[in-house]
């Protein structure tokens, strides 16, 4: 199995961990930060119950004596971990406000928070830190055993250092606990996914193996109707991909030059013999026949979904730059570029290779024909890039034997359909 199958399954298990992480994490995280006001909700509230009954002694006898134990049992409360108390009669009319003594920057954050919560029928609370401590705005209406209203409580409570420290070890415990199983879960579905994948990558290749087989069976029964042999498609798509790779095409370009430099003439097999066998010139009426393999070609390869892309090959390999060319006269960029590099690919293995009707052309002489055809047939960017490559590829795939271009093109292919 490629290792890039490993890398894949890994990186997307690694993203997957990675997003239920955040997520479940932000989710735990929200889950227990509200646990954590509700305890240190109670825990104020608890703490501050004293008031009510000093506040429900003032609303029956509202004199100076309630006011001062109002006060006593407000300082009270102070000392139980609240930095300010602020508290209101039934009308919200301030009572008193009483803050812890000291000017350090959690009694100054405090002393201007306070107010920000409004008075109202239901308790409220807004959790906030400053200096690293972890402080409470908290409103709560103050009644009596019957429910009915004595005033409001309006105080900032700081949690204590230790129960604090406990509650970040909750929250980050379960987070460490959330983030550990996932990591846990994506260890066990790894060799699991690569075992499935294993199976899947083996049907591909031999499906895309089935694909392969079926062009090259395609590619020889249009040689053989062409009383040819298949190397012309085999050299034709060696130049072809060569001159791809020069010019910098993407990978999918390169596979689809491929498959259309296979089949360029797929559609011949549905010229007669009369017309594509002729030994000599064809009529008017008969070129028009040959003409038509370019569309009878188009017709056959949109029958394959594989072979579809092929066709920006197959429809043009007869088109030329200036226009001139057929069945539509499409001209310049109208082209698609893997048709104007394959028409150069073609063209020079039709003169420099052997024919039954031809020998082969010289290389200068094939030199100086394309040439003379930069920018009427020939792409001149496209044809400019080909001719350094000529000797080369001359000197190894047009002077070697017929084996030789058939086992490169095998090679290429498994490499740039990765097989291997
Ligand atoms: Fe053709």
């Amino acid at each position: 199995m490629p290792r890039a199958i490993h890398r894949t399954v890994l990186v997307r298990l690694f993203l997957v961990w990675l997003l239920l992480s955040v997520s479940g994490g932000a989710l735990v995280y929200r889950l227990q930060t509200e646990r954590l006001d509700r305890r240190v909700v109670k825990l104020a509230l608890d703490e501050s119950s004293a008031l009510t009954a000093a506040c429900a002694e003032h609303a029956r006898r509202p004199d100076a004596r309630s006011v001062t134990e109002l006060r006593r049992r407000s300082e009270e409360t102070l000392r139980a971990q609240f930095v300010v108390v602020d508290l209101y009669d039934a009308d919200r009319k301030p009572l008193l406000a009483v803050i812890r003594p000291g000017d350090d920057p959690i009694t100054r954050t405090a002393r201007d928070r306070v107010r920000e919560l409004p008075l109202g029928s239901q308790p409220r609370h807004r959790r906030f830190y400053s200096g690293g401590r972890l402080l409470l705005e908290i409103m709560a209406p103050l009644s009596d055993e019957r429910g009915a209203p004595l005033g409001y409580f309006r105080a900032i409570y700081q949690v204590r250092p230790e129960t604090q420290k406990s509650i970040e070890e909750d929250v980050f415990g379960a987070l460490a606990l959330l983030v550990a199983a996932l990591l846990a879960a994506a260890v066990a579905l790894y060799p699991v996914i690569i075992l499935l994948n294993r199976g899947l990558a083996r049907s591909a290749a031999e499906l895309l193996e089935g694909n392969l087989e079926l062009m090259d069976v395609l590619g020889v029964a249009i040689a053989e109707r062409d009383a040819d042999t298949n190397a012309h498609n085999y050299r034709v798509t060696l130049y072809a991909v060569r001159l791809g790779e020069v010019l910098g095409l993407d990978p999918e370009s390169v596979r689809t030059l491929i498959v259309g430099a296979f089949l360029h003439d797929v559609g011949k097999i549905g010229i007669p013999d009369a017309v594509l066998l002729k030994p000599s010139a064809l009529t008017e009426e008969e070129i028009k026949i040959m003409h038509g393999h370019v569309m009878k070609g188009v017709d056959i390869i949109a029958r394959s979904t594989w072979l579809k892309d092929a066709r920006r090959v197959v429809e043009f390999h007869h088109e030329k730059f200036d226009g001139s060319g057929y069945p539509k006269g499409a001209k310049g960029a109208e082209i698609p570029l893997v048709a104007r590099i394959f028409a150069v690919a073609d063209v020079f293995d039709a003169l420099a290779s052997r024919r039954p009707y031809k020998n082969p052309m010289g290389l200068d002489e094939v030199l100086r024909l394309m040439t003379a055809e930069r920018g009427t047939h020939f792409d001149p960017e496209v044809l400019d890039a080909f001719v350094p490559l000529v000797p080369a590829l001359y000197r190894e795939i047009a002077c070697a034997g017929e084996d030789v271009p058939e086992a490169m093109v095998k090679s290429l292919v498994r490499r740039r359909f990765a097989l291997e």
